[in-house]
């Protein structure tokens, strides 16, 4: 519905996302390189195609002079996309405070922080204040942009203020809004100060979307419960003015990674890492370095396992690629240290001088090396405590036509439900059940592992990032006209 029109043109489509899929690296007075950003979103965001897209997002990069913007601005228009500049306080006060030190670990059931729950609300409120302002200076640059009949897509827990923003502004306008991480129950919501003010923002969109049922559920209960407003099988109803809520589960551009193992690169990748890890099993975890993804619980786990099946000690490689990620954030900070000396003490305690079982790397890998990997693994590791899909599950499970290894994947990320009648689901914070489960897949009978794969293949292969936007987009399309035809009857 509305997405190539007679002529043959495609639908403006404007994506505004804190993040953009490219960030900026500065080379000189006015050059700059373009690097890809890691993460879900991106990841989903890139798969889509059908629409004439242009992106609206922070380059992850203080530019404070005026011919570093200019330049910036003219190289990043060759990707489609238009920087949102944000300064350096803003980018503390906002990005790594309000949207990663609250909204993040609250949205994943860790809570709030402890010194703002406990003393000063001015640190939350000024926290709070500057969110508003860098949601404001978003929509600003969407309003600059926007031409009429466009679609403006508001991405994930950074920027819950824009739609009313952009509504307030022009009431014409169609918005829609998808949250890329869980949204809590609603008794988790309501402990956040400005729970009222966030419902109220993200109400404005005209169409509200969800990886999940559940999270939407959550989503209307916290409306119903906190607001008083009235939840109905569309979503939420506030004086006649309907706010339609559902829930579109994201997927990957999975063709892309299926084309990606016919690379020579990649079959190169390959064979240097089936010589290099010969007689062994490759056991593979891919993470941002984020308190979210479980990964000292996953670490526990495997030295749980070793230290249970000494037989596997010198069979078994445990390779985790963590990159580092908001890393001004202090429990980021922590989560690093954290983790380098659990893999210290068990690569100690394990190790002979010629093998180690955990190969920790901190960093990312370009496409065709995180390609090859996935490709070689037997067992891919996911335990995050919470998460709102988990794609690198998907990633896996697209690479694995040949080998089809097991996936283990925690029941707390959203891919559980769409991947886990293949995978086998696990509690992450029962390290007992984790190793056992590790056993389980290593010693996994062929038929069992293929008929396990061969769901899961369905799904990734059928559910892409591109059905997802598709969808989503025709949805706030129809939303729109519904919501006209009401107005006249
Ligand atoms: P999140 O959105 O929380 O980062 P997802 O699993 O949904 O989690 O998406 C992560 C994305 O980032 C995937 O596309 C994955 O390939 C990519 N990624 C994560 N860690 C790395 C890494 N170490 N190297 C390369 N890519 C990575
Ligand atoms: C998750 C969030 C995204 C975010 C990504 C990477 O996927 O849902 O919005 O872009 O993590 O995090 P970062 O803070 O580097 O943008």
């Amino acid at each position: 519905a509305g997405r190539v029109s007679l002529d043959g043109s495609k639908q403006r489509l404007l994506v505004v996302a804190n993040r953009l899929p490219v960030s900026a690296v500065r080379r000189g007075e006015d050059s700059w390189q373009l690097e890809m950003s890691v993460g879900g979103l991106v990841t989903a965001l890139l798969g889509v195609k059908e629409f004439e897209t242009r992106w609206i997002g922070w380059a992850g990069v203080n530019v404070p002079d005026e011919i570093g913007q200019k330049a910036l601005t003219k190289a990043l228009a060759e990707k489609r996309c238009i920087p949102v500049f944000l300064d350096e306080e803003i980018v503390h006060q906002y990005y790594n405070g309000y949207c990663n030190n609250i909204l993040w670990p609250l949205f994943h059931y860790l809570g709030l922080p402890q010194e703002d729950r406990l003393a000063t609300t001015r640190s939350f409120q000024s926290q709070l204040d500057a969110y508003k302002k860098a949601n404001q200076m978003f929509a600003d640059v969407v309003n600059e942009h926007y031409e009429e009949g466009d679609v403006v897509w508001c991405h994930d827990y950074h920027l819950m203020f824009l739609p009313k923003c952009l509504k307030e502004r022009n009431n014409k306008m169609k918005v829609g809004w998808f949250l890329h991480t869980p949204f809590p129950s609603s008794e988790i919501h309501r402990t956040l100060p400005s729970r009222s003010e966030l419902l109220r923002s993200v109400l404005a969109a005209d169409l509200v979307g969800f990886h999940t049922y559940d999270y939407a559920r959550h989503f209307v209960s916290a409306c119903t419960r906190i607001l008083g407003l009235e939840g109905t099988p569309e979503g939420v109803e506030d004086q006649g003015k309907l706010t339609r809520v559902a829930a579109f589960p994201i997927g990957i551009d999975s063709d892309r990674f299926i084309r990606a193992l016919e690379l020579p690169q990649v079959q190169d990748h390959m064979k240097e890492l089936k010589e290099r890890f010969a007689g062994r099993k490759v056991m593979l975890g891919v993470d941002r370095l984020d308190m979210i993804k479980g990964i000292p619980q996953k670490i526990l786990a495997f030295e749980k396992f070793l230290e249970e099946n000494p037989n596997w000690r010198d069979k078994v490689v445990l390779l985790q690629i963590a990159v580092p990620t908001r890393t001004d954030v202090p429990e980021y900070q922590k989560l690093t240290s954290q983790v380098h000396e659990i893999v210290g003490r068990i690569n100690g305690r394990f190790g002979t001088l010629t093998a180690v079982p955990i190969h920790h790397l901190d960093r990312s890998l370009d496409f065709p090396a995180l390609c090859a990997l996935y490709a070689v693994t037997d067992v891919a590791l996911v335990t995050s405590s919470r998460d709102g899909m988990n794609l690198v599950s998907y990633e896996f499970v697209a690479c694995q036509a040949s080998k089809k290894g097991v996936l283990i994947l925690s029941e707390f990320a959203g891919a559980a439900q769409s991947l886990g009648a293949g995978a086998i689901l696990v509690n992450p914070w029962n390290i007992t059940e984790v190793a056992s489960s590790i056993g389980y897949a290593l010693n996994m009978p062929a038929d069992e592992r293929e008929k396990r794969h061969h769901h899961n293949f369905m799904h990734v292969t059928t559910h892409t990032s591109q059905e997802w936007a598709a969808t989503f987009v025709s949805e706030l399309n129809d939303t729109i006209v519904e919501a006209q035809l009401r107005l006249r009857q």
